[in-house]
């Protein structure tokens, strides 16, 4: 099993340099460069990130991978290769530009695929595989390590190209958390790593929305020293356009006005409820209370406390 793992990591490893190489030699591969390019990213970004191209081909991979049955089976197995219900056998990304996602040892455990031109979803990522686990992994965690000092702050973003983005603009300490809401166990890496992480998602709908699950995934993790904050965004904006808008600079300042957890879990609870009467402040109580007593630390469930008892104190 051991020797299994290290046969999958070695053929990620060789597919990576593969969409590399198609990105600088595939005859299609201009209008990839392009949309890189119009992304404002540097060949510097690109090859920091190892981003590639798979091209509209349905055997590139195929073609080159699979040379016996037991390969294309691995290919099957790493979802680098789909097999129909008639039993053929295709290239699961075609005409995307190509993420790799690293585990924090420098693997290449999964890939994101953006479309450039063409219909379907916008990002296509790999599914789980028995090296690839969504939940564990942080995309830009791996390049974040490479670098010599800890970082003072971590941003987490949703996409890669907010992590490429900001990385492009010099921001080089930002993670996403691959789609799903940032999960305990990535924020439970972050803090080892890092003892303050500000959550800067898109200003949209299902970015407020991942800020709060953000929240209530770190409450078990909030001990004494641990700074969590958030930086909410104008609508429309993600971390990526804001950065190619509005710079390095200003984008640093807003991190530096983000909200603490604290006056976020307020303001987030009373957004929905009126402390002003009794039926609200009974509300307040009954939502705060059982997500305060996760806190891990006594010094930020006593802080908490403290402003729940204000606001229940509150009559008018
Ligand atoms: P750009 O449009 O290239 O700037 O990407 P983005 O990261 O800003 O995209 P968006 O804000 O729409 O989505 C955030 C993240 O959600 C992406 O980076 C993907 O990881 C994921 N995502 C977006 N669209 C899709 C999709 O169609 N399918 C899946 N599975 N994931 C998606
Ligand atoms: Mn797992
Ligand atoms: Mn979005
Ligand atoms: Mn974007
Ligand atoms: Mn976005």
């Amino acid at each position: 099993r051991q020797q299994q793992l290290r046969d999958d990591a070695e053929l990620m490893a060789q597919c990576t340099k593969y969409f590399q190489h198609q990105l600088k030699h595939h005859s299609d591969s201009a209008k990839a460069i392009n949309y890189l390019k119009q992304r404002g990213l540097s060949g510097e970004t690109v090859k920091r990130f190892q981003i590639g191209y798979a091209s509209s081909d349905w055997d590139g991979i195929l073609k080159t991978f699979a040379k016996n049955d037991q390969q294309r089976q691995q290919l099957v197995d790493l979802k680098l290769v789909n097999r129909n219900d008639n039993g053929r056998h295709y290239d699961f990304f075609r005409d995307r530009i190509m993420f790799p996602i690293h585990d924090r040892r420098g693997r290449v455990v999964g890939f994101g695929g953006r479309v450039i031109d063409s219909d379907g979803p916008k990002y296509l990522n790999s599914p789980e595989t028995r090296l690839f686990h969504k939940g564990h992994e942080l995309y830009g965690f791996w390049q974040l390590q490479q670098k010599r000092q800890k970082p003072a702050q971590v941003v987490i973003v949703e996409g890669y190209m907010d992590v490429v983005g900001l990385a492009q603009a010099g921001i080089d300490y930002s993670v996403a958390s691959l789609g799903t809401a940032t999960t305990t166990e990535q924020l439970q890496r972050l803090f080892r790593t890092t003892s303050k992480v500000v959550c800067c998602y898109d200003g949209d709908r299902a970015g407020r929305d991942a800020a709060w699950r953000a929240l209530e995934n770190a409450l078990p993790l909030l001990k004494d020293g641990v700074d969590m904050r958030f930086l909410f965004l104008p609508d429309g904006q993600d971390p990526d356009s804001l950065v190619r808008e509005q710079g390095a600079k200003e984008f640093e300042k807003k991190l530096g006005e983000s909200v603490s957890f604290i006056d976020y879990f307020f303001e987030h609870l009373l957004a929905d409820i009126d402390p002003s009467s009794e039926t609200g402040r009974s509300q307040l109580l009954s939502q705060a209370k059982p997500k305060i007593e996760k806190v891990a630390s006594d010094f930020y469930r006593e802080a908490l406390m403290e402003k729940l008892a204000e606001w229940l104190r509150r009559e008018k």
